[in-house]
């Protein structure tokens, strides 16, 4: 049994990732600050006597009082509305300082990190698909830089911190993810097209709906992680995380709408600032170091995500 600090605990992610932690035996101190995750998340689990919740802000520093073996950090807005904005120099101190405070924490105790990066660090990516090796197009000014910026600084402190000061760390690059326990409002666009069509709401497409996006399933993703974090091989990434089928954004709208029986309709809307227009991982580096393939496609996935939302909005 290992003792898991997972930041960001509350969140999507979060909360799958607690839940396979918990099942396979052990002791999870799950943090958050609750900004877009819930409780409600990981309501069941706190049941359970090998896992507790630590109200907290990484920004600030953390003093555990329990000596950790793995820390998983994901706590960051992930969702542009919730990261943008007003949010921005919130988003880059959570990366920046988020980061910092958990690297002294696993220096103070010998522990290894996992860092949830993530595919926007290759911005507007001139290379397609995109290997670890690609250094990316970010525009450093714009909306998305909170984020995109936020996240390759904390890339390079996990390399620092690793080099000068020996913390066994690990770096993952997720690629859009989706499946239960999203926010059903917190305009993700599998969430916001599933909650619009059962909802019978219009289905919002931003631009003509031709940017491609490849859609992993959570379990995938869960899987990858943990492998990552128990590789006893010192392999540190970057490493893509991600589901190299690629699909259109009205190609997904269509495939929702082919689930779900509703009077929804497509409606168009402006293309947001610094939208990428094609994303899709080379995944080869995750099944060479890990083992690792997702295994779940979305015709599946996307099943098994309407059956949350369908209990989840009692709809
Ligand atoms: N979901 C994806 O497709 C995706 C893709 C790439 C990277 N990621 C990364 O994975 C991690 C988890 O993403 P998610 O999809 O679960 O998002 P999420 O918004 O559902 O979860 C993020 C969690 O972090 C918490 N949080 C935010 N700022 C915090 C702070 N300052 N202190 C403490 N807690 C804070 C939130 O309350 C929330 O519970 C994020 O770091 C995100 O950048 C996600």
């Amino acid at each position: 049994m290992k003792t898991i600090l997972v930041t960001g605990g509350t969140g999507f992610i979060g909360a799958n990732l607690c839940r396979r932690l918990i099942a396979d035996g052990h002791r999870v101190i799950c943090l958050d600050n609750n900004y877009t995750g819930s409780l409600e998340n990981v309501q069941e689990l706190q049941a359970c006597p090998r896992f507790s919740f630590v109200k907290h802000d990484v920004i600030e520093p953390y003093d555990c009082p329990e000596k950790l073996d793995y820390i998983y950090n994901l706590a960051c807005p992930a969702s542009p509305p919730f990261y943008q904005g007003n949010r921005s120099i919130f988003t880059t101190k959570t990366c920046v300082f988020g980061i910092i405070n958990m690297l002294e924490l696993a220096k103070r105790d010998g522990a290894r990190i996992l860092q949830t990066s993530t595919s926007e660090v290759y911005g507007e990516p001139l290379v397609h698909p995109q290997p670890e090796t690609y250094r990316g197009n970010v525009n450093p000014h714009g909306i998305r830089a909170c984020y995109d910026e936020g996240k390759r600084c904390a890339e390079s402190l996990m390399f620092d911190y690793h080099r000068h000061e020996g913390v066994d760390i690990r770096v993952i690059r997720i690629f859009n993810t989706y499946g239960p326990y999203m926010n059903p409002d917190d305009g993700r666009v599998v969430s916001n097209f599933i909650c619009q069509a059962l909802r019978g709401q219009d289905i919002t497409i931003y631009g003509e709906g031709q940017q491609t996006r490849s859609f992993q399933y959570i379990d995938d993703l869960i899987e990858g992680m943990v492998r990552m974090m128990e590789n006893e091989q010192g392999f540190t990434g970057p490493v893509n995380i991600g589901n190299p089928g690629e699909f259109t954004i009205l190609q997904l709208a269509e495939q929702v709408l082919s689930k779900i029986p509703t009077t929804s309709k497509l409606v168009y809307r402006p293309l947001p600032g610094d939208d990428p227009t094609q994303r899709r991982p080379d995944i080869t580096l995750a099944d060479k170091e890990l083992g690792w393939a997702p295994t779940i496609n979305l015709d599946k996935g996307l099943d098994l995500t309407i059956a949350y939302f369908r209990r989840k909005l009692g709809l």
